[in-house]
């Protein structure tokens, strides 16, 4: 074997695809390729799917085991800035993205190689992550995009898989496109392209259907610190324990499932199921803490840095400026968010039933109908004339000003006359 073949890091998978790239890359690009499987948190054992690598033609292969880092780095600053893309998706494909950029980077440091690979398409948002990520961390490097170059449908790449030795397993019958990792699972293609067709109940695999979760709620609660979520049931927890947990209790109980019909960046509507059992329980809990130790006007602003962050997280800009300027905005804000949340699993359903913290802004003496209060009940006219005080100068001058007919209709309800009017 010459020792000057160019070399190429691949983030490979072990599915149909990736295994196809290996020898398609070696073929079209007379490269060796160094395979690099990545584990954001997958029950599937990863050891065969190294081998599978070996065998297929790569040179090298390895794991590397980035649940940690995923979690640190990646989820709970999401969880701190409240990131659900288009108020719905909790991003678990699009915040591993930038993290298996860095390691291919990385990686190809380490071994020398010129050229990083990935099995994204030409039409998704991955491929645009990917690169953009590649690019911005090292612009020297070249980005192979096997799919996205090859003009295979799926069945020819079986065919081209057959021709080539390479192993077909079972998984590659399934009819949908899976991603996944601990934050979350994201599923389409197949009778999912059809916004109108309800999930068959194959999609899922870490929920339960609500109809077959346990008749009896499961309570917990999620203690916070600077908004990042460190204790479970009153007990520490590491973030990957936390999340493993969560997600069998709250999938358990039914609770995750996501249907989305999401904008992606590059102009295309599609349909995607996630099941994100974890996720929706901190976000839940994380936002409940919020309300109850942020004053309005910090919150109503953080809820414009959690659309910014979330776009900014989909479109792939991670390693942008656009995202330190954020993230310092996002650690400022969570100083205050400590305390506990206290919650209700059942049948699908993640309810908030307590919070507490102990620089809550929730004062029970101002907030009470009952004995105790000490709001000042006089106050309240003076500051309704001053606060009133725009709109009644603007009535009196512009609404008079208007002609009949001139008034938005929809804010001006007509009269409605009593119907059973009885007199002494
Ligand atoms: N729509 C999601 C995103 O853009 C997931 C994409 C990958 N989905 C998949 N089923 N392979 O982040």
């Amino acid at each position: 074997m010459g020792t000057d073949r160019k070399k190429v890091v691949l983030a490979y998978s072990g599915g149909l695809d990736t295994s196809v790239a290996i020898k398609w890359i070696q073929e079209k690009y007379d490269m060796d390729v160094i395979a690099l499987t990545i584990d954001l948190g997958t029950d599937k054992p990863l050891k065969p799917v190294v081998e599978k690598a070996i065998k297929t033609g790569a040179i090298k292969s390895m794991v590397i085991d980035a649940r940690e880092v995923f979690v640190y780095y990646f989820l709970f600053p999401a969880i701190q800035a409240g990131a659900l893309y288009e108020r719905t998706y909790p991003l678990a494909t699009a915040l591993g993205r930038p993290l298996i950029a860095k390691l291919l980077v990385d990686t190809a440091a380490a071994e020398g190689a010129c050229a990083v690979a990935h099995g994204c398409t030409g039409k998704g948002n991955d491929q645009v992550r990917f690169d953009v990520a590649i690019n911005t961390l090292d612009p020297s490097l070249q980005i192979i995009a096997p799919l996205r170059e090859w003009n295979m449908t799926r069945d020819e790449s079986m065919v081209y898989a057959r021709d080539n030795d390479i192993p077909i397993d079972v998984s590659t019958k399934n009819p949908y496109s899976i991603d996944e990792n601990i934050w979350g699972r994201s599923i389409e293609c197949g009778i999912l392209e059809d916004p109108w067709a309800e999930p068959p109940e194959d999609v899922y695999k870490i929920t339960k259907n609500a109809k077959d979760a346990p008749d009896d709620p499961t309570y917990i609660e999620i203690g916070f610190e600077n908004g990042l979520p460190l204790a479970l049931n009153g007990q520490e927890v590491d973030g990957v324990s936390l999340i493993d947990k969560l997600n069998t209790l709250a999938g358990d109980n039914g609770i995750g499932r996501i249907d989305h019909l999401e904008n992606r960046i590059v102009g295309i509507k599609s349909r995607e199921i996630y099941e994100s059992p974890a996720a929706i329980v901190l976000y839940k809990a994380h936002q409940a803490l919020e309300e109850i130790v942020m004053t309005k006007e910090t919150h109503r602003f953080k809820e414009m840095v959690s659309t910014q962050y979330s776009d900014m997280v989909y479109n792939g800009l991670w390693f942008s400026t656009f995202h330190q300027d954020l993230a310092a905005y996002i650690l400022s804000n969570q100083r205050f968010v400590v305390g506990t949340v206290r919650l209700k699993l059942f049948k699908g359903n993640c309810t908030v039933v307590g919070r507490k913290s102990p620089l809550s802004l929730y004062d029970h003496s101002l907030a009470t109908y009952d004995a105790g209060d000490t709001f000042e009940h006089n106050a309240a006219t003076g500051f309704i004339k001053i606060f009133g005080l725009a709109t009644k100068t603007q009535a009196q001058i512009q609404l008079k000003a208007l002609k009949k007919g001139e008034v938005i209709p929809s804010i001006m309800p007509p009269k409605v006359n009593p119907t059973d009017v009885m007199e002494k």
